[in-house]
């Protein structure tokens, strides 16, 4: 199912969603129903990092995560999912069209209670988050020239120990192009290449989907 990571070919891609942890049936559904909309649907991540995320915010006890570009919801199921006991998550999103459908999916994962959902856009909500050092996880998956943006905004909100994930980090492999032809690819480079060199926080960049960076706030 979903799409493939970058630079790997389809029996591999099967080898790992097989051999990772199995979606549910209520993801499964939402997957299918995502597929439904066309071309839209790509922007929905793969299965294994869907798993990945879950086993993120497990790792790093998250009863506060932030979710920046939630699209029909699939990323926010897992994320949601793997919360500690009393967590929560806030979505953020400009697309009521789209988030109707992950609402009606929460419901039906049981996960509904655990979500706020904040349709604006994502730089206003996250500008009017509290200034304090307490969110454990974010997801950041919303319009790409506006990455540098939401990492400003969440780093000194996030906690020593606490963890951001980026991802489309490596934008089709258009991120090593030395004269990127659009705007997106540049601007995503400007986006890595000053993660990179930030000191508050340490980087691991890994190849799963369309790359994905996890951010460590130091
Ligand atoms: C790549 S999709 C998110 C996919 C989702 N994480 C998933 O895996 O199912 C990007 C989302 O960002 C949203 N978006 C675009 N511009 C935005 C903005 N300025 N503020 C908040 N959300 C925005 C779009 O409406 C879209 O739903």
């Amino acid at each position: 199912m979903t799409r493939a990571s970058i630079g790997l070919d389809d029996a591999l891609q099967d080898y790992i969603v097989s051999h990772t942890k199995a979606l549910d049936a209520v993801q499964t559904a939402l997957v299918a129903r995502t597929t439904e909309l066309g071309p839209p649907a790509g922007m929905q991540i793969g299965a294994e990092e869907a798993q990945l995320l879950t086993l993120l915010v497990r790792l790093t006890n998250a009863r506060h995560a932030v979710e920046v570009g939630t699209f029909t919801g699939f990323s926010a199921i897992a994320i949601a999912r793997g919360l500690a006991p009393g967590g929560k998550l806030l979505c953020c999103d400009v697309s009521e069209e789209w988030t109707s459908i992950g609402r009606a999916a929460w419901r039906e994962a049981g996960v509904a209670d655990r979500i706020e959902l904040r349709l604006a856009p994502a730089a206003e909500t996250l500008a009017a988050l509290p200034d304090e050092e307490y969110i454990d996880f974010a997801f950041i998956d919303a319009d790409k020239p506006s990455y540098w943006t939401y990492y400003s905004e969440l780093v000194p909100r996030v906690r020593t120990g606490g963890v951001i994930a980026v991802d489309n980090v490596l934008w089709g492999g258009r991120v090593t192009d030395a004269e990127p032809e659009d705007d997106t690819t540049r601007l995503m480079q400007e986006f890595n290449d000053k993660v990179a060199r930030d000191e508050r926080v340490d980087v691991v960049m890994l190849p799963v989907g369309d790359g994905v960076s996890l951010i460590y706030k130091r």
